[in-house]
């Protein structure tokens, strides 16, 4: 958490112009700035910012703000990593209001593993282009395999000379301490002394999203048949494999502007393509896709196209956890290469027009490239046929967001098509396998609404590794975001549940906890039709001061609302524990004779209250893209700004 103070410090000094300034050519022109938006494509200049104001707009694409959200929208940083960001630039020192110990101590770890990562890079880098034995065996063979120079340099490859210890020899010498050597992955320890891991290797440096190195991919030269052909640095402190994209931090602007994020398998796919001028490209590291990497794509762009190898092996990974990505919202493209190529091969073959051309002509949607092979497998087998329309109803079911709807009532019309079956019962299959998936989703989210309290997200933010680090996910962040979306209902209900069960108990002096929620939850209506007219039942009885509760409402006429409250009080909540763990001095005896309704009811209020504040922050974000005239713009901007802080508290 940043402290009030410091965020105060730098929205005082902020001069937008400086900020945009250090992305964005800026002229002067009358009494704003005039420059090339740097987030769509243009040719002519239409971004311009106002230094009185402390404001940006494009009017070519519409994009607004200050220079906060500027810096988050540019960097896709959250707030937090852009104030930290705009602090570091203004020389302004961040205070953090409860840190743990835990969370200091792996900011720690994690700073000096940046710092010997930079270290060795730069020895690594120096001994691929400046020693003899650096350019005749490992230059020779990158230039042997097409790679020029610009793209050596700007992905800043190096090679760890063939001797046991040049790099660690080099790092003792310059006062790195062994632990943290160690840690790296760089160097082992061998009776006693320290060697170099990566012997006689090419090193590929692997970059955070704010271009720190935060490990290395080390690949043999040529072929020998007992090494492993990379070695990789090890899981440590900020080398997180699953949130690992390769080039992202190269690639990420240009995927930005072209809206598509092109996965490929290899580091030196990557290269060849970016070589070839084909830029908004990122590696997964031959695995399949992990959620994390999923989102981190998914802030640059929703349109996303593999291209994996032909061979069986590269397909099979690339559709293991695409399910996932459809969840997301993803929309997922699937492009094979031709057997016995890997896309760097292909694009030195093609040239990087004909492989353009190759990929745009050759891209299949997920979900239909899936059926391809699954009705390829099942031949005229018919339990296999049956497991294949299963299988795509599963993955169309996941499909579920509303904007979404129309996709996947096409999708349900194209593959009942192919699979010669009623498009009517597909779509009942693909509803129950909703169905199903959504219970499994409440039931998860109760749990989580149990277990995740808001207090534990501040002190454990162990993850969050280097403030300036954007593309460090925060996990539970992700998660609730997720959540926000169908949620709403839930949360509701949840609210109910207070109410029946506790909303008679004392809250303070003449308060009873139904007071406290009908006064928070004030001017937000609850969305869902049964759920607001449960409210109003409870809220009508309790003010004619007839103590409802549970029970009670069990002699309603309304049949419907019987069964609501049944539904909602009968859900098997275990009250967590680790709540009473939480508080500093308490014996463990005391936990079970504690009364949690307060906390209980505290807790409910702000995730609903904080699921609405996000959605009216993302209503006036709309209308702040959507209106033209100044003054308005600055009046949506001042309420973002006071929504922004609601968020926060
Ligand atoms: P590839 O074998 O396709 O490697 O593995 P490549 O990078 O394309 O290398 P070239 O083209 O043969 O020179 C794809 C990716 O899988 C991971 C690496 O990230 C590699 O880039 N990999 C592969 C490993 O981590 N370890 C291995 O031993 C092999
Ligand atoms: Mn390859």
């Amino acid at each position: 958490m940043i402290a009030p103070e410091t965020i105060r410090e730098v929205t005082d000094r902020i001069d937008i112009v400086d900020v945009v300034g250090e992305f964005v050519k800026l002229r002067r022109r009358g009494s704003n700035y005039l420059g090339l938006c740097p987030f769509h494509g243009e040719k002519t200049p239409s971004f311009n910012v106002s230094q009185s104001k402390g404001i940006f707009k494009c009017f070519g694409c519409g994009k607004s703000g200050n220079a906060i959200s500027f810096v988050m929208e540019h960097e896709k940083y959250s707030y937090v990593e852009a104030i930290k960001w705009l602090a570091k630039r203004y020389g302004i020192a961040v205070e953090e209001t409860a840190m743990s110990e835990e969370a200091r101590e792996h900011m720690q770890a994690a700073e000096s593993l940046y710092i010997v990562n930079g270290f060795a890079q730069k020895f690594f880098h120096e001994q691929l282009l400046d020693t003899e034995e650096g350019q005749h065996i490992a230059l020779s063979y990158l230039k042997e395999r097409g790679f020029n120079l610009p793209i050596i340099e700007k992905f800043g490859l190096g090679y760890n000379p063939d001797l046991p210890d040049s790099l660690s020899q080099a790092a003792v010498k310059n006062q790195y301490s062994r632990d943290v050597l160690l840690k790296s992955g760089l160097v082992r320890s061998y009776q006693d002394r320290l060697q170099d891991n990566y012997r006689g290797r090419i090193i590929f440096p692997i970059h955070n999203n704010s271009g720190k190195v935060i490990g290395f991919g080390a690949r043999i030269i040529g072929k020998k048949d007992k090494a492993p052909k990379y070695i990789n640095t090890p899981e440590n402190e900020i080398y997180v494999k699953s949130r690992i994209l390769y080039g992202s931090y190269f690639a990420r602007h240009t995927i930005d502007k072209e809206n598509e994020c092109l996965l490929v398998e290899g580091y030196t796919d990557v290269l060849g393509l970016a070589q070839a001028g084909i830029e908004n490209v990122v590696a997964s590291g031959g695995t399949s896709l992990t959620i994390d990497q999923l989102r981190l794509i998914k802030k640059y762009t929703q349109n996303l196209t593999i291209i994996y190898d032909g061979d069986n092996a590269g397909i099979k990974a690339a559709l293991r956890g695409l399910d996932m990505a459809l969840e997301e919202g993803l929309n997922v493209r699937l492009v094979l290469i031709p057997d016995g190529e890997d896309p760097d091969s292909y694009v030195r073959q093609l040239g990087a027009e004909q492989f353009k051309e190759f990929i745009q002509k050759n891209k299949k949607d997920f979900i239909l490239f899936q059926l391809e092979i699954l009705l390829r497998d099942a031949g005229s087998d018919i339990t296999k046929k049956n497991d294949a329309v299963n299988r795509i109803a599963e993955s169309l079911s996941k499909i579920s967001k509303a904007e979404d709807f129309t996709k996947q009532q096409e999708y349900i019309r194209q593959c009942s098509g192919i699979l010669k079956i009623d498009e009517h019962g597909l779509t009942t299959l693909v509803n129950k396998y909703k169905r199903d998936g959504l219970s499994k989703l409440e039931k998860k989210q109760h749990q989580d609404q149990r277990y995740q309290q808001p207090g534990d997200q501040a002190n454990s933010l162990p993850n969050k590794a280097d403030p300036s680090a954007p593309d460090d996910i925060d996990a539970p962040a992700a998660a609730a975001e997720l959540a926000m979306l169908d949620t709403g209902s839930i949360q509701e209900r949840n609210l109910l549940r207070i109410l029946l069960e506790f909303g008679l108990k004392p809250w303070k002096e003449n308060w009873t906890i139904a007071d406290y929620i009908f006064e928070e939850i004030q001017g937000f209506p609850f969305e869902n039709e049964q759920n607001e007219k449960l409210l109003e039942y409870y809220r009508r009885a309790y003010n004619a001061g007839e103590n409802p509760d549970t029970a009670s409402f069990q002699y309603i006429e309304d049949k419907s609302m019987q069964d609501l409250v049944v539904t909602i009080t009968l859900t098997p909540y275990e009250i967590s524990r680790r709540w009473d763990e939480k508080i500093p001095g308490k014996k463990s005896d005391s936990i079970v004779n504690r009364d949690l309704s307060k906390q209980d009811a505290l807790n409910s209020v702000i995730y609903f209250k904080l699921r609405k504040i996000k959605q009216m922050l993302e209503i006036t974000q709309k209308e702040l893209m959507e209106c033209t005239d100044f003054e308005e713009q600055l009046k949506q901007l001042s309420i973002q700004k006071h929504l922004k802080t609601e968020e926060k508290t």
